[in-house]
């Protein structure tokens, strides 16, 4: 896999001390969607502005492609298009007219069969010669993204692209990104959804306080860090754990119906075939049992809390 952006040792001091970024290390691979995940304030607009080259570095590097994004900011911003976190829009401006001019700061010519097509893409062509003030909340979201790839960039970021929108426009928008995604685009997103994450990054990365706490591929992430949690419904119920399974750690429930034992999926052993012969051996009878797998979204919690 060809790397596209690689952050070398990046720190990010604001000018009152705070450490927004601190020493992250980071390769983008091409054509990946790489979902950053973390909680309101974990850095993750600074690192994105930092790669874009709208906030200054203290210190590290960052190249995308072969590209120094501080000294060869004009090549690398070429290659970027980025979707603000905040609705930035002329609401009196035609919506192609203000895509051409995205385009035009970038010194790049006209090119009217690139922009149609990027606004059939994005379902915006209808709309072309419409004002962006008289568009839908979605509509303007998608005017956003048709400007950050007015340029025709390789790599899109993405910040926050589905905070406060509702369940079906959110949609749309993952749809809209697996697309770019098939036509090559490597895409950068940051998230507080674990949801959003799960449905479609190839890796996540988990930033916390300014600091890069994983990344990694969201299958094995899920494997490896998913536990599940075994049921056992007892027919007879009991007051407390018998001595003989006290190693299991298990939680029995207040009813003294049934306890829970929590495995780790990735593991060989389950320990469930020793507990159930070590409940039989004790004459402990089962009445039945049930499993539940942890979500993305609890593995989150528990990485952020450790
Ligand atoms: N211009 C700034 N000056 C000083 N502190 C800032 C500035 N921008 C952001 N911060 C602080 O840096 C930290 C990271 O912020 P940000 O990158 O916006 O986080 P996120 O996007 O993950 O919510 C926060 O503590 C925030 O208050
Ligand atoms: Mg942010």
């Amino acid at each position: 896999m060809n790397i596209i952006v690689s952050i070398k040792n990046l720190k990010k001091i604001y000018k009152n001390n705070l450490v927004a970024i601190n020493n992250l290390n980071l390769d983008i691979f091409e054509g990946e969607i790489i979902a950053l995940l973390g909680p309101n304030g974990a850095g993750k607009t600074t690192l994105i502005s930092t790669i874009c080259g709208l906030s200054s570095i203290s210190s590290g590097s960052i190249k995308v492609k072969s590209f120094d994004v501080v000294d060869e900011y004009r090549k690398t911003r070429e290659i970027i298009g980025l979707v603000p976190q905040e609705l930035a829009l002329e609401p009196f401006e035609k919506v192609i007219n203000s895509i051409k001019f995205s385009r035009r700061l970038f010194g790049k010519k006209n090119d009217p069969i690139y922009l149609d097509n990027l606004l059939k893409k994005l379902h915006l062509f209808d709309k072309k010669n419409e004002t962006i003030k008289s568009l839908s909340g979605g509509m303007k979201r998608r005017v956003l993204i048709a400007k950050a790839l007015s340029h025709n960039p390789k790599i899109l970021f993405l910040d926050e692209p589905t905070a406060g929108v509702d369940v079906e426009l959110r949609k749309d928008m993952w749809d809209i990104i697996k697309e770019l995604k098939k036509d090559g685009v490597t895409i950068i997103l940051t998230t507080h959804y674990i949801e959003e994450a799960e449905m479609i990054a190839d890796r996540i990365g988990i930033i916390n306080n300014g600091d890069l706490l994983l990344v990694e591929e969201k299958q094995s992430l899920i494997k490896r860090m998913s536990i599940k949690t075994l049921k056992v419904n007892l027919k007879k119920s009991i007051a407390k754990i018998p001595n003989k399974l006290k190693s299991y750690k298990l939680k029995l429930d207040v009813t003294g119906n049934y306890f829970l034992y929590n495995y780790k999926t990735g593991l060989e052993k389950t320990g469930i075939t020793s507990l159930l012969s070590d409940m039989s051996s004790i004459g402990m009878e089962l009445q039945d049992i049930q499993t539940k797998q942890t979500s993305l979204e609890d593995i989150f919690v528990k990485i952020i809390k450790d």
